[in-house]
């Protein structure tokens, strides 16, 4: 049991100075967020509190648990701030109230005090643990701070959404978790007086190296080989017609007897490059090791002056940029789309209406939402009676994903448009690998670095109505190709 004697001496200046506004009003705070707390983690420990809301999260992981330890916060400040007034008063008493142990209710009180310091210590063990895991969350990260909305709706659509954002953008140990922390909170600064950059961009220097993000998952190593790749597009006719590109990538890796070959073996070889903007895309210079120890350098013959600007030794984000935040061009998002079936090829003029309405420009989601239904049921309506008529449920559908298309690419409040961020992998609608293989980047020996067609890929039909090779292979009929 308790040693009332030596307890009771303790408390005695303690409940003296705590007897003050402040230190009550903390005692208030505290025990009733601990009241809604315990509750909520009752309630989620039998599964029901799992909403994915992240807004609920802000209220029970970040601010019910900051009110509990405000309120635990107030409680000395209060005793300071009533000794320091009674000292300077020279209203201190020789010795403090006595308490009064036979009290049977007092005893229970004391008793009280200590179990709730015992509790307190394992809410605020729970509510920190909580509170990191939450911060680290995807919802936390990608929902809570509406800045985020294009990264997150292209996370949502990507091979990597079951991948936390933090598993690529906080580095491992302690340092840079509270890096990111800072970061966090510059940027929360930043949300809270609108003065955020918009668009947002990713320093890649910044994010944590490919070799423990990228590398954890898939193995370099272990790519190799050949990969078909089927684009189709819809053209702008009346019958929207259907074509087809296909190509085999030279995709190569490193194969059984060490031997670097294609896209991903030699790329991952301490090439080092500099790039004179932020978004990297004019790339002015790229040093690569020779075999024999040297190194080679290629540089663009359109630049003239001192090679100086951002330094990056390439790795995988390099090309894979948007592995994770798939921003489509309107062109893809459209074909794509028309793919999948909606909109509907039968509809007459649906890929170069439906691409107008797209890509016209609109203040807003909403704005964007009224005008492109409306765009294209006018269309319809006065162009094509009798499709708008006889085919009015698929008029919609189109309409509908058009909208959703927009959503998920276009978001004029943070000035995020079509092209907004760049993608690597290839080289139409972006530099792409063409930031160096644009056959203008030359070593002093003059050796440059090839845009042969074949070095990367062999072309076995541009732009085909019906491709003999897909006949050969048996997939003419295979619409979903991509
Ligand atoms: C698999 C790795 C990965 C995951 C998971 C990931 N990101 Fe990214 N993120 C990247 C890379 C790589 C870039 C750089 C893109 C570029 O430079 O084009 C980036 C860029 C960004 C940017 C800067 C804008 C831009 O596109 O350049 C923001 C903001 C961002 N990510 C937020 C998030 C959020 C929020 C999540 C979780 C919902 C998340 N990221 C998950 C890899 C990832
Ligand atoms: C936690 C594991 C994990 C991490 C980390 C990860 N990936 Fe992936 N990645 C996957 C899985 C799983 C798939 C396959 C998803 C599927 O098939 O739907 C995938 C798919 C891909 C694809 C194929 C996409 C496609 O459309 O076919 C690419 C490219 C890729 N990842 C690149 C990267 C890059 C670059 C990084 C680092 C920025 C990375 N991954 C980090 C697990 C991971
Ligand atoms: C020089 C550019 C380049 C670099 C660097 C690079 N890749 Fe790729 N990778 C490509 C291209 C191009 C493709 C094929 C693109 C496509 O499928 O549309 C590809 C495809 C992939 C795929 C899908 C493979 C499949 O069979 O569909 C994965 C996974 C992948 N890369 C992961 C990585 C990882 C991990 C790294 C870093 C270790 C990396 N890549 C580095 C260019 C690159
Ligand atoms: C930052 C500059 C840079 C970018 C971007 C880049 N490469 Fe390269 N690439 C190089 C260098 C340097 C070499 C090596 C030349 C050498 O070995 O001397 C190379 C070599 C290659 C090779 C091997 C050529 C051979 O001789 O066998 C292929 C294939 C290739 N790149 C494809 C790509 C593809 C595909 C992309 C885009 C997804 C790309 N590269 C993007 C710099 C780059
Ligand atoms: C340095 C490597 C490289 C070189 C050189 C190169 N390409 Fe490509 N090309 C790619 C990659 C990578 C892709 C695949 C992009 C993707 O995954 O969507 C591609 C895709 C394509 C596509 C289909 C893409 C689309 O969106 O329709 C065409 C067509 C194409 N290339 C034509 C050419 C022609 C023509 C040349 C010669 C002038 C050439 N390429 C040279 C790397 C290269």
């Amino acid at each position: 049991m308790l040693d009332f004697k030596r307890v009771e001496k303790t408390l005695r200046p303690i409940l003296f100075y705590g007897n003050n506004p402040l230190s009550l009003l903390g005692g208030a705070l505290t025990s009733a967020s601990a009241f809604v707390l315990i509750g909520f983690w009752v309630v989620s420990i039998f599964g029901h509190g799992g909403s994915t809301n992240p807004y609920l999260g802000l209220i029970f992981d970040i601010f019910l648990p900051g009110l509990f330890i405000l309120g635990l916060i107030l409680i000395p400040i209060g005793m300071g701030l009533r000794r320091r007034s009674l000292i300077a008063r020279g209203e201190v008493p020789a010795a403090y109230p006595q308490i009064d142990l036979q009290n049977p209710v007092f005893r229970r009180g004391i008793e009280v005090v200590v179990v709730a310091t015992f509790v307190n210590f394992v809410i605020v063990g729970t509510a920190s643990y909580r509170a990191v895991a939450y911060m680290d969350s995807p919802h936390f990260c990608g929902q809570s701070c509406h800045v985020m909305a294009p990264q997150w709706s292209a996370y949502q659509e990507s091979p990597h959404s079951h991948v936390d954002c933090v598993e690529c953008h906080v580095g491992s140990g302690f340092d840079s978790y509270v890096e990111a922390k800072v970061n966090g909170t510059k940027q929360m600064v930043e949300v809270t007086f609108h003065t955020w950059p918009a668009p947002i961009r990713a320093n890649l220097n910044a994010l944590r190296p490919a070799r423990e993000t990228c590398e954890e998952c898939h193995s370099p190593t272990r790519f190799s080989g050949e990969k078909l790749l089927v684009k189709t597009t819809f053209g702008d006719d009346e019958k929207n017609s259907l074509t087809r590109t296909v190509l085999v990538l030279h995709l190569g890796g490193v194969d059984s007897v060490s031997h670097l070959s294609g896209i991903h073996g030699h790329h991952l070889n301490h090439f080092e490059y500099v790039a004179t903007d932020n978004t990297l895309q004019t790339i002015i210079s790229v040093s690569a090791p020779n075999p024999d120890g040297t190194t080679a350098q290629y540089v663009s013959s359109d630049w003239k002056g001192p090679i100086q600007g951002v330094r990056r030794t390439m790795d995988c984000i390099d090309c894979h940029n948007q592995a994770t935040h798939v921003f489509q061009t309107a062109a893809d998002a459209i074909d794509e789309a028309m793919v999948s079936g909606t909109p509907s090829p039968s509809l007459p003029f649906v890929h170069k209406e439906g691409l107008q309405l797209i890509q016209a420009t609109y203040t807003s989601q909403a704005e964007a939402g009224q005008k492109i239904v409306a765009g294209l049921d006018d269309f319809y309506r006065s162009q094509y009676p009798q499709v708008w008529s006889g085919q009015r449920a698929q008029v919609d559908a189109a309409a509908n994903k058009l909208v959703s298309l927009y959503d998920r690419n276009v978001f004029p409040n943070m000035k995020v448009t079509w092209g907004t961020y760049p993608n690597n992998i290839g080289h139409m609608a972006y530099p792409g690998c063409f930031r160096c293989h644009d056959g203008s980047h030359t070593t002093k020996s003059g050796k440059t670095l090839s845009n042969d067609c074949s070095l990367c890929h062999n072309l076995l039909a541009v732009d085909e109505t019906n491709p003999g090779v897909l006949n050969d292979l048996g997939l003419q009929n295979e619409l979903h190709l991509q």
